[in-house]
């Protein structure tokens, strides 16, 4: 398994978006950015057109996060925005056959996401066609929210179908990921750490996030 870190950017200073993608960048595989409708979730953050934005400024794999009540509706304007992968939420699509398939005709890596209370069985029938599976470890919506350790089992039994199909899935966490909680992510079988405040809530996220991979590294082999 290929161990990936994904600072997020949801408590970054969204004003200065590229530079404080700048400032990770050489520690970080991908950019996590969480896009948000108010509905879905109740905050609200950003579309397609600052992803569009932001493509120019980096050579990282944009990961998208959607947390929005249609997130069909938004897959053209990722894959034209430049976008890397998307990742809907289980419990926003009506036909997730449909929406896979959707995303992946734009050009777009698939994910699934499920809230913590949202039982693994709900993505299994999926497996086939994801790169991507993310228990989520918080509620989404906000950054800076204490890890939900009950998530851990379903970690594990998500690498456990995963390994039973013989295809590479990646198992993200997104949630509360800070130097204490990765490794028992890690240890369950997580593979791709989303990481936001405990990045850019440091003094210096460019240390931080060298700090993450360096631990990353550590546990390798
Ligand atoms: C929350 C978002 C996360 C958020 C994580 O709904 O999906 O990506 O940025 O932030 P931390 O790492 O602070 O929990
Ligand atoms: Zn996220």
């Amino acid at each position: 398994m290929i161990r990936r870190l994904a600072p997020s950017v949801l408590n970054a200073d969204l004003a200065q978006l590229a530079d404080q993608v700048r400032l990770v960048e050489a520690a970080a595989d991908w950019i996590h950015l969480d896009i948000m409708d108010g509905h879905f979730v109740p905050n609200l953050t950003f579309g397609p057109p600052v992803v569009a934005a932001l493509r120019p400024y980096t050579a990282r794999y944009l990961d998208c996060h959607l947390m929005v009540a249609d997130p069909e509706a938004l897959l053209p304007a990722l894959g034209e925005a430049g976008a890397g992968g998307v990742t809907m939420h289980v419990e926003a699509l009506a036909d997730p056959v449909r929406a896979l398939s959707a995303a992946a005709d734009h050009g777009l890596d698939v994910g699934l996401a499920l809230k913590p209370a949202t039982p693994l069985e709900t993505v299994l029938p999926y497996l086939d066609t994801l790169d991507l599976v993310l228990p989520m470890t918080v509620e989404p919506g906000f950054g800076g929210q204490a890890f939900d350790d009950r998530v851990l089992p379903k970690i594990a039994g998500a690498r456990r179908a995963i390994r039973a199909t013989g295809r590479t899935v990646a198992i993200q966490v997104d949630g509360g990921i800070n130097a204490g909680t990765l490794p028992r992510c890690l240890e369950a079988g997580a593979d791709v750490f989303v990481v936001g405040t405990a990045i850019f809530g440091a003094d210096d996220p460019a240390a931080a996030a060298k700090a993450f991979r360096e631990l990353l590294e550590r546990g390798d082999g």
